[in-house]
């Protein structure tokens, strides 16, 4: 496998909970398979006062309990490979420390000058670092490349997302520039394209003239914990819906590409998000149900509502629970809807598209268990990682009784292969320059175009419900209602891919 070029890391914000949860045990990830260039090093930088030493045993325990140690000397052999500087990074005199620390760092780890800035910090902040970086001429890739990460979220609605561009494009080139959506780094997410692209079965299938609808879902069993602050201004439409699943929906629903290449599937992916019909106020009334988790007692356990969770207003109207229904309108789906749906204190943690196929023209069987011809495809993302796909089949023996019996594969019967983390293959990705998997300026601009009317809306409109949903529940029973068409309904999902039901084993 083809290895990165020599380079360093920079992480902003680095002692924070991404770095210590996700970035430095996914990069040690790399280490140990192999797949970091010989050259390599980390420099974190922080407010926080440390020193190298400590900052490479704060990360070598966080590596511990987060990551996947099994050779001791190895993960010493790493440490060294760490370092750190503290500087106020809103102080655009700090920047020289930044450009001399990697200079003397360089002389160790090789002459190429190749620099990623991973910034993991809040968001109001990314474009500052960015400019005081451009400042020492870090931005300048005569000698060896640099390349910008920028963490979700990217802007907080249409003019923010569009003004962090522009002030990024003032000093950065778009390819320098890596959005980070770590649902594209989820292998089951890129499986997507394979099962669509790969097989001769699936596609000719994949339209309108045989597709129902469309179901894309994700649940989280635990509520907000402590990220009350950062999620009352948030909610699950920026949170989720902007970016995870809007970047689900593009990869279901987007033309193939002409090539494997960068610019190839993005520019795909765009025309869908270009494609969204546009939400009316009506459609925002009537096609959008938001809701928020209530207290209640899960497995015998008390379990608090979002209104008293520590950092949210008693009054508040922030949504912890979305259910949608949307249109792409393009010929391929003209006439076909979507329905998404994210919440917090769901029943159980899941995430999985379900493609619901039209049923057959004319029914000749009586059935069984209501299977009526409509088949169902779906794909686990998360967990039980795998693919389903529910069909009819006559039940043994005296009459013409039909049954929806499963077709199902799953990751897990592969033994041999561990599912990478979505950070370690995007980390991996940005160092050999592969923009595949991030996300194009222009289409999250465009994705947020089609989300702003609502924002918009619901800022305006104090009178369109925000129902209370019992946590634990599968959201407002009002969502029920949403899909169209006789007989049919949300999935409800169980751990296990092959179970549903709203009492199978969560
Ligand atoms: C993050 C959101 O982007 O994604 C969180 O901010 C959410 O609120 C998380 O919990 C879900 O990611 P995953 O990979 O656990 O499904």
């Amino acid at each position: 496998m083809k290895k990165p070029e020599n380079l360093i890391l920079v992480i902003f914000g680095a002692s924070g909970d991404l770095t210590k949860r996700k970035l430095i045990p996914e990069v040690y990830e790399l280490h140990r398979q192999n797949l970091l260039p010989e050259k390599f090093a980390v420099l974190g930088v922080s407010r926080t006062k440390m020193t190298d030493n400590e900052f490479q045993d704060k990360l070598a325990g966080s590596i511990k309990t987060f990551g996947e140690v099994t050779d001791e000397s190895d993960l010493n052999e790493f440490k060294r490979k760490l370092f750190y500087l503290s500087i106020d990074v809103a102080s655009p005199g700090d920047y020289s420390k930044v450009k001399s620390r990697l200079l003397e760092l360089g002389s160790d780890s090789g002459p190429e000058k190749n620099y990623i800035f991973y910034l993991s910090t809040p968001p109001s902040l990314y474009d500052t670092i960015p400019h005081f970086l451009a400042g020492q001429g870090l931005n300048s890739q005569k000698e060896g490349w640099k390349r910008l990460v920028i963490e979700k979220p990217f802007g907080y609605d249409y003019q923010s997302a569009h003004q962090l561009n522009n002030s990024l494009l003032t000093e950065w080139q778009e390819d320098q520039i890596y959005r980070i959506d770590h649902y594209l780094g989820k292998e089951t997410v890129q499986n997507l394209l394979v099962t669509r692209f790969s097989n001769g079965i699936f596609e000719p299938l994949w339209n309108r003239n045989y597709v129902h609808h469309v179901e894309i879902t994700n649940a989280e069993n635990l509520g907000i914990e402590s990220r009350g602050g950062y999620y009352e201004g948030t909610g699950a439409l920026r949170d989720m819906v902007q970016n995870h699943l809007l970047q689900l929906l593009a990869l279901v629903a987007m033309e193939p590409p002409s090539s494997f290449d960068s610019n190839a599937v993005r520019n795909e992916k765009l025309k869908v998000f270009q494609s969204l019909r546009p939400l009316s106020e009506t459609d925002i009334y009537t096609n959008i149900i938001r809701g928020q988790y209530m207290a209640s007692k899960i497995r015998g356990e008390i379990v608090t509502g979002y209104r008293d969770e520590s950092g949210v207003d008693p009054g508040s109207r922030t949504e912890t629970y979305i259910a949608m229904k949307l249109y792409v309108d393009n010929w391929r789906w003209g006439g076909v809807p979507f329905y998404i749906r994210t919440g917090k204190r769901l029943p159980t943690r899941v995430s999985e598209i379900v493609i619901h196929f039209k049923p057959t023209p004319h029914y000749l069987f009586m059935t069984k268990d209501g299977g009526d011809g409509h088949n169902q495809l779906v794909i686990r993302i998360q967990p039980d990682e795998g693919i389903l796909l529910k069909f009819g089949m006559k039940v043994p023996g005296h009459g013409f009784d039909v049954q929806t019996v499963n077709m199902d594969f799953h990751y897990s019967d592969v033994s041999d292969i561990k599912l990478p983390d979505a950070y370690a293959r995007l980390l991996l990705d940005c160092m050999l320059g592969d923009s595949t998997l991030y996300s194009r300026g222009d289409a999250v601009e465009a994705a947020w175009k089609f989300i702003d009317p609502i924002l918009d809306l619901w800022k305006r409109s104090t009178n369109i419900p925000i129902y209370g949903y019992p946590a634990g529940t599968w959201g407002p029973d009002v969502a029920d209602s949403l899909i169209e068409g006789k007989g049919f309904t949300w999935r409800y999902p169980c751990k296990n891919l092959v179970d549903d039901g709203i009492y199978c084993e969560l």
